[in-house]
């Protein structure tokens, strides 16, 4: 892929799946940003495992891989089998890959329901109908997050420097992403802004996956291990934090990649405002606050092991790995949705959104 090629990064299509298509195609993600290799996945394991293993990541775009995923499992069901009790199993199974990101069960939940209003098609009309669903769900999330771009621009002027964590792009959404929208879009009307990308320790999507979207598209980033977070801030070089969500309770607490809430912790320290930038499937309204989100653990030798030639650790040394943390909802200056921009106290204009919805849709 060419540098500075805006267009490049914000439309590249990490996933794909056309309706004729008895599988699924995503970008690896675990191989960039050496390598940009598709995989082709069919598999009930495999597209688990594509989850379960991070090859698709970040929350909205593991909610459209989910969907597609089971129109593909769908295609698989033979004539007779009792379809909706193989397809809630199917969801059932994928959605155990992964705990913290609402996305995924809230896609998967999508398609099952779209199934059970649909029963009655004869099954080439049902299938038909799951891959609309699907499809729906995609080009949903590129417009949510085209609008949170737009939102998000308001927040912030020509010039300013702008922290961000772990990766909220394109590779883990769709066209601009949530936390990189506003930076990618400001970036295509001519605006110069710096970002400084914090490498985000054990995965380093930071590095491997931020700093490669912010590069090739052309914008001023600054890569940084996440204990320089202060020292930047500390400089007067950020103006604003934004990040991403992989699951916002009613109350605004927020689940996100883990040192999120440090981030926030440093930002109010300093005086910066910390935006989060997600669109209102990765709300949970059954959720009433962070406490009650449930909180991925992974394997220890993510710390030890990975990316090092050798073990930086001793094999029988402790460690404890979540994968989010949650930031208080007091921590947080607004929540950037694709329908507005809500603002503490969050029990209140989060309801306020789906209040709106549901009044456009009677
Ligand atoms: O474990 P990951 O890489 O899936 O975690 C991703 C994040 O925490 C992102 O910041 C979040 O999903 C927002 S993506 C638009």
């Amino acid at each position: 892929m060419e540098r500075n090629d805006i267009q490049k990064v914000t439309h590249a299509p990490n996933i794909r799946c056309d309706k004729a298509a008895e599988a699924l195609y995503i970008i690896d993600q675990t191989r960039l940003p050496n390598e940009e290799v598709f995989l082709r996945l069919d598999t009930a394991e495999e597209l688990y495992d594509a989850i379960k293993r991070l090859r698709v990541r970040g929350a909205p775009a593991i909610g459209i891989f989910a969907a597609y995923a089971l129109y593909v499992l769908a295609r698989q069901i033979p004539a007779e089998v009792d379809f909706q009790a193989e397809l809630n199993r199917c969801a059932t199974y994928l959605n155990s890959a992964r705990p913290t990101a609402v996305n995924l069960s809230w896609a998967l939940g999508e398609m099952v329901q779209e199934a059970e209003r649909r029963a009655d098609l004869p099954r080439p009309a049902l299938l038909e109908a799951l891959y609309e669903k699907a499809a729906a769900i995609h080009a949903d999330d590129i417009a949510k997050c085209t609008a949170i771009a737009e939102y998000g621009l308001s927040l912030i002027r020509d010039g300013d420097g702008i922290l961000t964590h772990c990766n909220a792009g394109p590779l883990a959404t769709s066209r601009y992403g949530t936390a990189l929208g506003p930076i990618l879009l400001g970036t295509e009307r001519g605006m110069t802004l710096r970002v400084f990308a914090d490498e985000t320790r054990p995965l380093l999507q930071g590095a491997r996956l931020t700093s490669y979207e912010l590069e090739r598209a052309g914008v001023d980033v600054t890569l940084i291990c996440d204990n320089m977070a202060s020292i930047v801030m500390k400089n007067g070089w950020v103006q604003a934090c934004f990040v991403g969500c992989d699951r916002v309770a009613a109350n605004g607490d927020t689940a996100n990649k883990i040192g999120t809430s440090g981030v926030a912790i440093l930002a109010k320290h300093y005086g910066i405002p910390f935006y989060v930038l997600g669109p209102t499937s990765t709300i949970d309204r059954n959720c009433p606050d962070g406490a009650h989100i449930p909180i991925e653990e992974r394997d220890p030798e993510e710390i030890r092991t990975m990316w090092y030639e050798t073990p930086m650790a001793l094999p029988e040394v402790k460690c404890y790995n979540p994968a989010f943390d949650v930031t208080d909802n007091e921590l947080i200056t607004a929540i950037v949705t694709e329908k507005g921009i809500c603002r503490p106290p969050y029990t209140e204009s989060l309801a306020a959104l789906f209040a709106a919805e549901s009044q456009e849709r009677t």
